[in-house]
């Protein structure tokens, strides 16, 4: 199977890596609009691989091999896919056109499948005026680790497509659940609320950064805590996710916090800019930061 990547960002290089680690993968094209930002991914996946082989996880000829399934580019080198998964902004009109650009003017496969990575947008409308239907194929960070997808069915999306998007998912070794169509879908309606409810917490003075993470890392048992979870996210993508399900729904309860918005403003983004509710340092550890 040969699949391409469009967007070579946090999760389009984290997708990359994840099907160039399946045998069932023989290429891998990672595209982005500058050739030096899906460099850029590559050189992500190299970093993840190497960490595995300093580990002892991993050999480092199967790293090799894995790194080199994945040719980058800009989107005209993925011709002849069998899976496109798009993973570039979260901006409908990118989204449209990106897939309008591959259906007509790139790939030449006519059985190719179109995903798309993203995380709460609607794939009805994403698909709108397309020659070819597109599916969802939600992936979660860090995606060559995280086991679930999220395939999602939009309301032209043919129940062939989904169920081929499921086996493909299953083949990669994760588990697929199906969902209809909503804001958010299931993990992010019901997560990204309760990051921005914790971003509340904290604006409110309930308590401070590390307060509020180690509670619900030893109260709830959650591999990160809230806020830091955010951060490593990107707190854009969680006021995104926010404003879609507030427009959605216009429901209060999904009204970002005005602390959220103010972060974002500042590009105290999280990890990704080096600031969120925490400093993160060139040895990889991590200070809180107050941002009130
Ligand atoms: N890329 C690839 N592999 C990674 C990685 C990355 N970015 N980060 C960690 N890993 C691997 C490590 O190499 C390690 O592999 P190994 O067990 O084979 O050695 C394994 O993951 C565990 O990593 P660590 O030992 O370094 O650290 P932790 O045990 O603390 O786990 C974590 C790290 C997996 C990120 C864990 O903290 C976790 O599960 N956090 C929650 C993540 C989460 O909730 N993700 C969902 C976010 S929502 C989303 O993505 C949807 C979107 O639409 C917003």
């Amino acid at each position: 199977m040969k699949v391409a990547v469009i967007g070579a960002g946090t999760m389009g290089s984290g997708i990359g890596q994840a099907f160039a680690q399946s045998d069932a993968v023989e290429k891998v094209y990672l595209c982005d609009i500058k050739q030096e930002f899906a460099d850029g991914g590559k050189a992500k996946i190299k970093k993840n691989l190497d960490r595995q082989v300093a580990k002892g996880k991993m050999e480092q000829a199967k790293a090799d091999e894995i790194l080199g399934k994945v040719v980058t580019g800009l989107a005209d080198i993925a011709v002849d896919p069998d899976l496109v998964v798009e993973a570039v902004l979260e901006k409908m009109d990118l989204k449209q056109s990106t897939f309008r650009n591959l259906q007509e003017n790139i790939v030449k496969n006519p059985d190719c499948i179109y995903a798309s990575n993203t995380s709460s947008l609607s794939i009805t409308e994403i698909g709108t005026g397309l020659a070819k239907p597109v599916v969802g194929m939600h992936f979660f960070n860090p995606a060559p680790v995280m086991k679930l997808v999220e395939v999602i069915q939009g309301a032209n999306t043919p129940d062939s497509v989904v169920a081929k998007v499921k086996e493909i998912s299953e083949t990669i070794g994760k588990t697929p659940v199906q969902v209809n169509e909503a804001a958010g879908f299931v993990v992010n309606r019901i997560l990204v609320p309760m990051i921005n409810e914790a971003i509340n917490v904290y604006y409110t003075g309930t308590s401070d950064i590390q307060g509020i993470d180690t509670a619900m890392k030893l109260g709830c048992n959650h591999p990160m805590g809230p806020l830091e979870l955010g951060d490593y996210i990107g707190l854009d993508v969680v006021l995104a996710i926010m404003d879609v399900l507030f427009a959605d729904t216009h429901d209060n309860k999904y009204a970002a916090s005005p602390l959220l918005r103010k972060m974002v403003r500042a590009k105290h983004l999280g990890v990704k800019t080096g600031i969120g509710f925490y400093k993160y340092n060139a040895d990889r550890t991590k200070t809180p930061v107050d941002q009130l």
